[in-house]
């Protein structure tokens, strides 16, 4: 097994990718941390990974609040011993496919605060934890926003793009103390509609463009060179592997999981 015997801490466990991660992670033999804001979610997520041989534990932690992040991480620690691996898969809603001159000030710092925020917050938990142990991985995750241009996207643009340079001096500063750092970039993920903020924040695109939602998603299906957009198992593949050791010398990169939306 990939994870076997990993400690492993999720944030935005609940949701669409984290959930699908725990899963993947349960079945390759991690023990799974889950975090997020709503218990229910958090519970449902937990029960699939567990129905995947995997121990569980579950905590409402705002992974906006350093104070929360930091005692929760002690937590882990004093429970498992370490942590192996964190990954941020927190996500909200927030303003995209407006022109600039119909964004507010607030709708674009929105995304950009919020998605650094995070991820410095729980990067900065477990670093300590990591560089202690010299030892981890920290996965973050970005969207095609960070390489794409077009009308519509300043705020998730400047988020993206930030995550990743964010991620990529994370990774220069903890690999001498043996921490990897991987980003990876899905584009817009198909079956993750169902349970995520995205469902909301592209059907109001939708709607903008009098188009219904399948038909404007299979639009942007069209701009990737495979013509079909990822699903959740693909990334939380991936994810597993870049925290495993087979990714051992992997650190510092922007996995390109857009579907060829994106050529590197
Ligand atoms: N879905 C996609 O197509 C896609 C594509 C590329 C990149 N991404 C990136 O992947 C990440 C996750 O997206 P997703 O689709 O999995 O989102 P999601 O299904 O909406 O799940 C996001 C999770 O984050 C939790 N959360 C939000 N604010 C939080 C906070 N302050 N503290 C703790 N937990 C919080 C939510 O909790 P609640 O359950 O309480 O709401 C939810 O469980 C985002 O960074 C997004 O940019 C997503």
């Amino acid at each position: 097994m990939l994870l076997e015997n990993k400690v492993v801490l999720i944030h935005g466990g609940g949701g669409s990718i984290g959930a699908a991660a725990a899963r993947v992670f349960a079945r390759e033999g991690a023990r799974l941390f889950l975090a997020g804001r709503s218990l229910p979610r958090l519970e449902a997520a937990a029960s699939a990974a567990r129905a995947e041989g995997g121990d569980v534990s579950v905590a409402v932690v705002d992974a906006m609040d350093q104070v929360a992040a930091d005692r929760h991480a002690g937590d882990v620690v004093a429970e498992a011993g370490r942590i192996d691996v964190a990954l941020n898969a927190v996500g909200f809603d927030h303003v995209q496919g407006l022109s600039i001159g119909d964004t507010s000030l607030d709708d674009y710092l929105h995304p950009v605060v919020g998605y650094l925020q995070t991820n410095f917050v729980t990067a900065k938990a477990v670093s300590r934890h990591m560089i202690a142990q010299h030892s981890g991985v920290i996965l973050t995750i970005s969207t095609p926003g960070a390489r794409l241009t077009g009308r519509g996207l300043i705020g998730n643009a400047a988020q993206s793009a930030g995550l990743e340079g964010f991620s990529r001096a994370l990774a220069g500063e903890l690999g001498p103390d043996g921490v990897r750092v991987v980003c990876v970039r899905p584009h817009a993920i198909s079956d993750a509609l169902e349970t995520s903020y995205t469902r909301e924040m592209f059907g109001r695109i939708a709607a903008a463009g009098d188009v219904p939602m399948d038909e404007w998603v299979g639009g942007l299906a069209g701009t990737t060179l495979l013509g079909r957009l990822p699903v959740l198992d693909e990334v939380a593949e991936y994810l597993a592997f870049a925290a495993s050791e087979r990714a051992a010398s992997m650190t510092g990169v922007i996995a390109n999981l857009s579907a060829g939306a994106l050529v590197d």
